[in-house]
C-alpha cells in the first residue's frame, strides 16, 4: 500500500533527517542533549506532534502512528549513541598516549671535572691529617714574591708572566702565598692544603692556560725531612692512581724551597712504558715542591733553627687529565655539554 504523506509524517522526516545529521556532527555532549530536548523532550516536536494525532484522518492514522512510534524510537536510539561516542572521546584520545616512548628527561647537572678532582685531592689530604686553608685570588706582591723569598730580578715577577693591577697588587700566580697567610695567622705546627685559582700570562695551549688550578701543601713541625715529604706525595699518587702509580722527584729551583724539586706521576697512559702523553718519558710533570727556606720561615716569625717543613704545589689541571685522560686541557674550559656529560 502506497503510503500517504500528511503533514505529520513529513515533519517527522524532516525531524529525522535533522537529527541524524546534526548527531553526526556534534562534538559535545551539550549539543546532544539541545537535540533531545528539541525533539522529544516534554516540549519537543513529538509530544506535540503526537497531540496533532487527533486531526489525522482516521484512514492515515495507523500509518502516520507507525512513522510516529519508529522516528521517535530511531531518534531516541541515535541519541544514545550520540552519548556514548563523546564519552567514549576522551578514552580514545587518552589511547593516543604511548606509554612506552621514552620520557622526557630532566638533565641534572653535576660538579665540573675540575671540581671533582680538587675534592679527591682535599679528601685524600685529609685523611693524613691535613686541613683546609684559603687566600684571595687578588694578592699582594708582598705574599706572592717577597715573603717567599723570591728574588727582585726574578721572572715571574715580570709583567709579561704576572697580572698587575693599577694600585700594584696582581692576580696571583701560585697557591703559594697562603703559605705565607696561614703562617703569618697562626703558630707551627701547621698541616695545611690549599686549592685554588691562579693566574699567568700564558699562551693557552693543550697543556696551558691563562688562569688554572693548583693545590697547596705546606707541613711545617719539628724535625720533618725530605722523606716525609716524598711519601706524603707517593701516597697521593697511590691514593690518587691507585697501587701501580709511581712518582720521580727531579732537582729544581724555587725561590721559597731549598733544596727543591719537580716531581712527576708515572704516565696513567701507558703505566710508564712512553707514550705520546707523556712525550715518551712515562712520567707526567704535576708540580714542584722542595723543603721550605729558612728565610720564608724567618720572614712569618718561625725560628728555622726549631721548625722545618715542606711544600708542594700541584697542577689540578693537570691531575684531572692524567685521571681521565684528557688530551687537552682547553676541553676543561669550553663549556661544552658534550664533554662535561662524560663526568
Ligand atoms: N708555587 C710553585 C709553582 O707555581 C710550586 C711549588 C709549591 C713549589 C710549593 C714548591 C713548593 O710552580
Amino acid at each position: 500500500m502506497e503510503a500517504k504523506m500528511n503533514a505529520i509524517i513529513e515533519k517527522i522526516n524532516a525531524a529525522l533527517a535533522d537529527a541524524e545529521r546534526r548527531l553526526a556532527a556534534a562534538a559535545t555532549p551539550a549539543e546532544v542533549e539541545q537535540l533531545r530536548i528539541e525533539l522529544i523532550g516534554r516540549n519537543g516536536l513529538f509530544p506535540a506532534l503526537s497531540r496533532e494525532m487527533g486531526t489525522v484522518p482516521a484512514a492515515e492514522r495507523r500509518e502516520t502512528g507507525a512513522a510516529f512510534n519508529s522516528g521517535r524510537a530511531r531518534i531516541q536510539e541515535g541519541i544514545e549513541a550520540a552519548v556514548r561516542r563523546l564519552a567514549a572521546a576522551p578514552a580514545a584520545a587518552a589511547a593516543k598516549l604511548d606509554l612506552t616512548l621514552p620520557g622526557r628527561r630532566w638533565r641534572t647537572g653535576h660538579k665540573h671535572p675540575i671540581s671533582i678532582v680538587v675534592d679527591e685531592c682535599v679528601a685524600i689530604f685529609r685523611r693524613m691529617g691535613f686541613i683546609v686553608a684559603d687566600g684571595p685570588e687578588i694578592e699582594s706582591v708582598y705574599h706572592n714574591f717577597d715573603a717567599l723569598n723570591t728574588p727582585l730580578d726574578h721572572p715571574s715577577r715580570d709583567p709579561q708572566d704576572t697580572f698587575y693591577f693599577a694600585d700594584g697588587r696582581i692576580l696571583r700566580s701560585q697557591t703559594s702565598p697562603v703559605q705565607i697567610r696561614v703562617m703569618e695567622s697562626q703558630e707551627p705546627p701547621v698541616r695545611i692544603v690549599a686549592p685554588g685559582r691562579v693566574y699567568r700570562r700564558d699562551t693557552p695551549d693543550a697543556t696551558h692556560g691563562m688562569n688554572f688550578h693548583q693545590i697547596e701543601g705546606l707541613y711545617i713541625d719539628r724535625d720533618v725531612s725530605m722523606s716525609d715529604l716524598k711519601s706524603v706525595l707517593q701516597s697521593f699518587a697511590v691514593e690518587m692512581f691507585g697501587p701501580r702509580a709511581k712518582i720521580r722527584l727531579r732537582p729544581h729551583f724555587f725561590p721559597f724551597t731549598e733544596p727543591s724539586v719537580e716531581y712527576d706521576f708515572s704516565c696513567i697512559m701507558c703505566e710508564g712504558k712512553g707514550c705520546p702523553v707523556c712525550k715518551n718519558s712515562g712520567y707526567i710533570e704535576i708540580a714542584g715542591a722542595g723543603m721550605v727556606d729558612p728565610n720564608v720561615l724567618r720572614n712569618v716569625g718561625y725560628d728555622p733553627e726549631v721548625w722545618s717543613g715542606f711544600a708542594f704545589g700541584m697542577g689540578i689541571e693537570r691531575l684531572a687529565m692524567l685521571r681521565y685522560r684528557i688530551g687537552d686541557l682547553r676541553y676543561l674550559y669550553e663549556n661544552d655539554v658534550r664533554f662535561l656529560g662524560q663526568f
